[in-house]
């Protein structure tokens, strides 16, 4: 009998607890084959060469144009959130201290309409540079039945315990901000990182547990390219945006790197007693969002639950022991990954390899492309003026921020925001050896084609320009 081949030897990279916060972030990947950090240069950390050499004169133009943050009308505050990733943050549960904050405005709901809140207190460990302010905030947000627009009702700055309301003029300006403040940091740091991290186990072990024979392998590998190293430069290089060292030019956050991890660890060990916060727990589902967000995401995902329900049927029985192991492995290091006992239940396996692929393109990159196409300008990332302490507050807005703020958010936005894809999700091979794979994989891009065409929803990404795996 051939003996099983193993694209590392069995010698290759695997999860371990987070260096930077072990307790508190999801495990990490450390030691990464040299070839694929290789392969991730001349790909990807070129270009930010290539950026910080040739980007700098355009975020130069950018900030001197505009070299302070816009003051946000509540309708465009409300469409910023609703019709972006920022909608991830409507929590229709009122946690019972909100209800008591919100107390007036929830007395007089409106009974055809639902409320949310976006709860911003990830901000509350974020420790500024000297000059600069942070808040936590809350704000409260309903939406009609009829209606596919938000209105806003109210935001609380737990800092200054202030409840600010649409009428209270500049004080209410300068609440919004710093509520989008937060909405900014807490999917940059908070929210996204969920989509990137606790997926670097399953990628990491898969190569090294898994013989590339398998169909388990196949399937998931293309959808690995280049995360390794990337997810490892964010969270250890210091000249990463997380480590945010003010030498380089695009560090744009606000204060140093220990206050930024806070809000990763918000996002995967949560907070407590919060439920806009909950700690991570592996799902086959997509977490549902309160806005066509979820329409466009659940679409794609269940193309994908197509393709891999019926790839399932298709693993011979021989690969299912190699499985089972894969399962027990991954399950060891995140929380709700279903064990090697029960990865072949029902539609577990698929329910796993769906939410993988769709996650690592689709739900990744169009995070990145939608978030880019909001002008930076209505995304606060620092803020020079202090949170209202009274409804009487004034400002004057260009105090708001410096040029070189908005440069280096300019600067930081070209290299690790917006995306650039490098290989397409619907140039995807999986190389599979049977006629029936082959059939299937060709049903599956034909079926992304559809989806891409028949949106029945605001299309949040070009199919075309979706990347096969998490490069930006
Ligand atoms: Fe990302």
């Amino acid at each position: 009998m051939n003996q099983p081949k193993y694209l590392y030897d069995r010698k290759g990279p695997w999860p371990q607890p987070s260096p930077s916060h072990p307790f508190g972030e999801a495990p990490a990947v450390v030691h990464i084959p040299k070839d694929e950090q290789r392969t991730w240069f001349w790909n990807i950390g070129f270009r930010y060469i290539r950026n910080i050499l040739f980007y700098w004169p355009k975020a130069v133009w950018k900030a001197w144009q505009n070299p302070t943050w816009e003051i946000l009308d509540d309708d465009v505050f409300c469409d910023q959130i609703y019709t972006t990733p920022l909608a991830k943050f409507l929590n229709p549960t009122i946690d019972p201290d909100l209800q008591e904050i919100f107390e007036a405005q929830l007395a007089e709901k409106d009974r055809d309409s639902t409320y949310f809140v976006a709860d911003f207190r990830c901000m509350q460990n974020v420790v500024p540079f000297k000059g600069m302010y942070v808040a936590s905030t809350a704000v409260l947000m309903s939406k009609h039945k009829d209606e596919s627009k938000l209105k806003i009702h109210a935001i609380y700055i737990f800092e200054t315990k202030l409840l600010l309301l649409p009428t209270d003029g500049q004080a209410w300006d300068l609440a919004k901000n710093f509520a989008m403040m937060g909405a900014t940091y807490r999917i940059l740091l908070s929210t996204h990182p969920i989509l990137h991290f606790p997926f670097d186990t399953v990628n990491a072990i898969t190569k090294t547990a898994l013989p590339v024979d398998n169909t388990v392998f196949k399937l998931l590998y293309p959808h690995f390219q280049f995360t390794l190293t990337l997810n490892d430069s964010v969270l250890e290089s210091k000249s990463s945006p997380v480590y945010n060292d003010q030498k380089y030019p695009f560090t744009g956050f606000c204060g140093p790197q220990d206050g930024l991890l806070t809000l990763l660890e918000s996002g995967y060990a949560g907070i407590e007693g919060n439920s806009s916060y909950p700690k991570f727990k592996w799902d086959i589902y997509p977490t549902e969002v309160f806005s066509d967000y979820n329409v466009y995401l659940m679409e794609y995902y269940q193309a994908f639950k197509r393709f891999t329900d019926g790839v399932v049927k298709n693993i011979p029985s021989d690969e299912i022991q190699d499985i089972k192991i894969w399962a027990d492995y991954i399950s060891d290091w995140l929380p709700g990954f279903p064990n090697g006992e029960k990865i072949m239940e029902g539609d577990l396996l698929s329910g796993c390899l769906a939410k993988i692929m769709w996650d690592l393109s689709v739900a990744h990159a169009t995070d990145h492309h939608s978030y880019g196409t909001i002008p930076i300008n209505r995304l606060p990332l620092r803020m020079r003026v202090p949170p209202p302490s009274s409804k009487k507050d004034t400002f004057n807005v260009k105090d708001q921020a410096k040029f070189i703020d908005v440069f280096k958010y300019a600067l930081e936005w070209k290299l690790f925001f917006n995306d650039h894809t490098v290989t397409k999700l619907i140039d995807v091979d999986y190389k599979f050896q049977t006629p029936e794979l082959q059939k299937l994989q060709t049903n599956f891009l034909q079926d992304l084609e559809l989806v891409d065409l028949h949106m029945p929803v605001k299309k949040y990404m070009d199919l075309n320009e979706i990347s096969i795996s998490i490069q930006f």
